[in-house]
Formats: structure tokens, C-alpha cells, sequence
């Protein structure tokens, strides 16, 4: 059986990737980032043990080595290289800074397109005829444009076609590999996904991201201000496209199982999630009314009002769009196996309320709290 080399595999996605593939007996090679307080070995058994509700144990099919992706070889001695990318492997690269704000610009770009171009360098230089390189991008690099997002590449942009650095990074990535592509025969292959949320049959969510952010935001104002009225400038009819955490496994798995993969598959929802939905599970889950107004100005804004629009500085430039995912090359993947049949390809509106509420039910009270959860709508 080949081996899979994993980077960022201590990131929320990664390591759900590889708890499945432990769990079908594939050998793993995680690669993470160590400090002086935590070693990497220590990150990447503690995020499994949360995973598996604290039952992981250490598994001898799973190998971590600590990196250091700006570094020339990942700064390990070519005996440890050589070591990692013997024999027969996929590659898949996951390590990103997932931040959005202007002044982390050099750290994005860094992270995301230099922390790249050096995965590339260790990989050729390792890399036998049937190694894959699979690359770990975002739905999002589709940027500002309008209509469907196709599952292709599409050329550069200056940052005014992009919602953040972030995207506009993705973008660069993704035609940087192009050119490998095209110059050096790299074997690669593009993975987009949409906004990943939790488990769509359990309802379990472990990670903190977009709605969730958001719900943790309303969670802590909704205790120190209880039972106010909150207009958020929202427009309610635009949708947010989600995508379980268990049918982006389902899908890694098929591109680790096929031989044949598409060069770009768009991990997207079959369906989008309108704004008014996940608004109304917030509110049902805390003592809030969520008001979504379209055309809500600043100078309108009460006190409270204004700090949830700072809090929304990120989420703000989702919350207006309703994207179109292509999926052809996706459903290709998953074609002819009952891939279906064990995976809802629609998020449906009651998963995304579960996981909210699983999500909601786990965070610590707030300091000084006076208030309990609320279990009835609001709004
Ligand atoms: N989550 C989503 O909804 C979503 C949507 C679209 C695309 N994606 C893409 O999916 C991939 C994984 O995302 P995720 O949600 O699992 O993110 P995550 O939990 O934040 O994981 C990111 C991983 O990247 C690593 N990383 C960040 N900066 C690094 C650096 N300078 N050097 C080495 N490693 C670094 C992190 O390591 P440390 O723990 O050491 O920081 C972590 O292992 C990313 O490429 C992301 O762009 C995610």
C-alpha cells in the first residue's frame, strides 16, 4: 500500500484526512510544525485524541516529523528526506495561513505562495514516476467574478478582483503550479473547497471558522448584552456554501483510492445555505434577536450594533454573495461506486442547525455570565 505525506496535517482538515486513512490501515507521513513548548509529535497526537473523543491511541502507521515549510528542505538533513519519500507516495499539501486582514499580507503571501513554491522544490526533488502532488486550495480564489466558477484555471489579478490577500494568494498558488505543470510535467492536481463546517450525521463540530466565528462572537455579546435586538447588515436571501467535514474525507479518500483523478475538482456543496437560516439558529441558541437589514448605514448603528460589525470585518464580505460551483470533474470522482448512497451531497438546513448547536453547546461559559442558553426562536 502506498504511503501518505501530509503537510499543515495538524490542521482541522488534514488531520480528519488522516484519522480516516489510519483508519483504513494507510501509513501516514505527517508533517508539523514544532515549537519549544509542544513538540510535533505531541500537536498531532492531541488533535487525533480530540477527534477520537480522547480514545486515539498512537498508531504505528502514523509517522510525524517536525518541519519547517520557509525552510530549504523543510530544514531536515537529506537522510530524513530520503527516508520520508521512499517508495511509493502521494503528497499532499494543506499547511496555509487562513487570515484575511491587510496587515497579515506578508505572512498569507509567505505562507501561501513562498511556502508553496519550497513544498514544490522538496517534492520534485523526491518525487518517482507515480508520486501525485495534490494541492490544497479554496473555492474562494474565485474572487469577486460573477456567474459559475468553473473547475479550471484561471489567470492572476490584481488584488481589487479578490475579497482578501487570502484568496488572491490561492489564486497565485494555483498558477504556480500550473506552470510545474506545464514547464516540468508535475503530476498535480488542484483541490478547491468551499467553507467546511462539521460532521452532517453527528452533528459534531470541531472547528471555530466562518459561522462559526460568527456564533462565537454573538455567544460571548449575546451573555454580556442578554436579550437585546442586534441588526446586522445582512442581506438574508444570499447563501453560504458549507461542506461537511465528513464528505470532504469521503472525497480526499476517492483522489488517495482513484488512479485517474481530475487535475481541478471543486469541493463545493450541491447546494448553498441561505444567510436567514444560519441567523435564525444563532438566535435560537442564545439570548439574541438577530435582525438581518440589507442596507444597514454606520451612522444608524447602536453601540452594540457597531461592535458586531467590527467583529464582522471577516465575515462581512461573505455575506453578500450567492457563488456558483462547478462540480463536474468532482462527481467524476465519485462516479460508479455508491458514493452517494453513503454521502449526502446536499447540506441540508437541520445538519447546519445541529452543528451549530453541538458547536454552541461547547463553548465555556462566558466570564461573568448571567444568562443560560435559550432553546426557542427569536427571530
Ligand atoms: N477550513 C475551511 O473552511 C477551508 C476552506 C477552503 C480552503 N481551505 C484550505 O484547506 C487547508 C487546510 O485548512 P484548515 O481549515 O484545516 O486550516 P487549519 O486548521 O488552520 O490548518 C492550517 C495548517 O497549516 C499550517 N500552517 C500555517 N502556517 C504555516 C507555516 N508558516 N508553516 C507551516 N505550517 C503552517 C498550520 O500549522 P500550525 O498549527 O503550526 O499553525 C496548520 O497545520 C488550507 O490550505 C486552507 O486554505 C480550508
Amino acid at each position: 500500500m502506498k504511503k501518505i505525506i501530509i503537510n499543515g496535517a495538524n490542521g482541522y482538515i488534514a488531520s480528519n484526512f488522516i484519522n480516516q486513512l489510519l483508519k483504513e490501515n494507510y501509513k501516514v507521513i505527517a508533517l508539523v510544525r514544532g515549537s519549544k513548548k509542544i513538540s510535533a509529535d505531541e500537536r498531532m497526537f492531541k488533535v487525533l485524541s480530540e477527534i477520537n473523543d480522547e480514545e486515539y491511541i498512537s498508531n504505528d502507521k502514523l509517522t510525524v516529523h517536525s518541519y519547517s515549510l520557509d525552510e530549504y528542505n523543510f530544514g531536515m538533513p537529506q537522510e530524513q528526506l530520503q527516508d520520508i519519500f521512499n517508495g511509493e507516495f502521494d503528497y499532499y499539501h494543506f499547511a496555509a495561513s487562513l487570515k484575511y486582514d491587510r496587515k497579515s499580507k506578508n505572512e498569507i503571501f509567505g505562507t501561501n505562495i513562498d511556502g508553496l513554491k519550497n513544498s514544490l522544490g522538496v517534492y520534485t526533488e523526491h518525487a518517482n514516476a507515480s508520486s501525485r502532488f495534490f494541492f490544497i486550495s479554496t473555492a474562494y480564489s474565485c474572487g469577486k467574478m460573477d456567474g459559475l466558477f468553473e473547475e479550471k484555471f484561471y489567470d492572476n489579478a490584481d488584488i481589487s478582483a479578490f475579497r482578501n490577500y487570502y484568496e488572491q494568494s490561492k489564486r497565485y498558488a494555483e498558477n504556480i503550479i500550473k506552470n510545474h505543470i506545464e514547464e516540468k510535467g508535475l503530476n498535480a492536481h488542484i483541490i478547491r473547497l468551499s467553507q467546511v463546517v462539521g460532521d452532517n450525521n453527528s452533528g459534531i463540530t470541531k472547528t471555530d471558522y466562518g459561522i462559526f466565528d460568527f456564533a462565537k462572537r454573538m455567544y460571548s455579546l449575546s451573555h454580556r448584552y442578554p436579550n437585546e435586538t442586534v441588526r446586522i447588515k445582512v442581506d438574508p436571501e444570499a447563501t453560504q456554501n458549507l461542506i461537511p467535514i465528513n464528505l470532504v474525507v469521503g472525497y480526499l479518500m476517492r483522489t488517495v483510492i482513484i488512479k485517474e483523478v481530475p487535475q481541478i475538482m471543486n469541493f463545493t456543496s450541491k447546494n448553498a445555505i441561505k444567510n436567514r437560516h444560519i441567523l435564525q439558529s444563532v438566535a435560537k441558541l442564545m439570548p439574541i434577536n438577530i435582525v438581518p437589514v440589507e442596507n444597514l448605514k454606520k451612522a444608524e448603528m447602536s453601540p452594540l450594533e457597531r461592535l458586531v460589525s467590527v467583529g464582522m470585518s471577516f465575515t462581512g464580505s461573505y455575506i453578500n454573495i450567492n457563488l456558483q460551483f462547478e462540480t463536474k470533474n468532482t462527481d467524476l470522482l465519485i462516479a460508479g461506486n455508491g458514493f452517494s448512497k453513503h454521502y449526502s451531497l446536499e447540506t441540508e438546513e437541520q445538519s447546519i442547525f445541529d452543528m451549530l448547536a453541538y458547536f454552541v453547546g461547547n463553548l465555556p461559559a462566558p466570564r461573568g455570565s448571567k444568562t443560560t442558553r435559550k432553546n426557542e426562536a427569536t427571530v
